[in-house]
């Protein structure tokens, strides 16, 4: 703990998509997925903590269709900033899927290995359906091996923290997305 703390005390935030901004696309993303969905409710949105709990919270109370809830938890990056591709199920979902219509809700897309991992899993379990809604994207960078349905903001490659993302298990309470600068980096 004590050496994560001292890892983030020089390290600067510059605010990159602010809270403003963030409101106004996650309030366009749950219309878009109200419409598309209206007939094929109740909604399965599926999330995989910890970085999507703030965007899931606010991208359902968009939704103005009946929904229900899951998470999953998975590890990739550990410590790092850089996806290792080794991700991990640390806890599943506690809900049958078969036959139902999912979402599910990321942070954000780097390298796409969690979802690739996340959708081969989770499609094995035969749901009606399956698409994918992502705050953030970086398109550039990303090796996914299936489309993203609902994509929030498109970014380049740089790390950034708040609205639920994390480095080294902090930030994920900035209200707004900054990029973060450490020292020596
Ligand atoms: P991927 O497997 O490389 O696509 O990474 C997916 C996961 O890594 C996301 O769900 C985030 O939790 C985390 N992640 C990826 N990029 C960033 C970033 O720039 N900042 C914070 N977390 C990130
Ligand atoms: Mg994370």
């Amino acid at each position: 703990m004590e050496s994560s703390l001292s890892a983030i005390k020089d390290a600067k935030i510059r605010e990159f998509i602010s809270e403003e901004a963030i409101a106004k696309k996650v309030k366009e993303m749950g219309k878009q997925i109200s419409e598309d969905y209206r007939g094929r409710e109740p909604l399965h949105v599926v999330g995989a903590l910890k970085g999507c709990f703030i965007f899931m919270a606010d991208l359902i109370r968009h939704i103005e269709i009946p929904v229900e809830v899951d998470f999953l938890e998975v590890s990739s990056y550990g410590d790092s900033t850089e996806s290792s591709g080794n991700v991990k199920i640390i806890k599943d979902l506690t809900q049958d899927i078969a036959g139902r219509h999912l979402l599910l809700a990321e942070d954000i897309i780097d390298t796409g290995l969690t979802i690739n991992r996340l959708l081969d899993m989770l499609s094995a379990r035969e749901p009606a359906s399956i698409h994918i809604a992502t705050l953030l994207i970086k398109e550039e960078k990303h090796k996914l091996r299936y489309p993203v349905t609902y994509k929030g903001f498109a970014i380049h490659d740089e790390f950034v923290v708040g609205y639920g993302m994390d480095y080294r298990g902090y930030y994920r309470n900035l209200p707004y997305i900054g990029i973060l600068d450490l020292p020596g980096k």
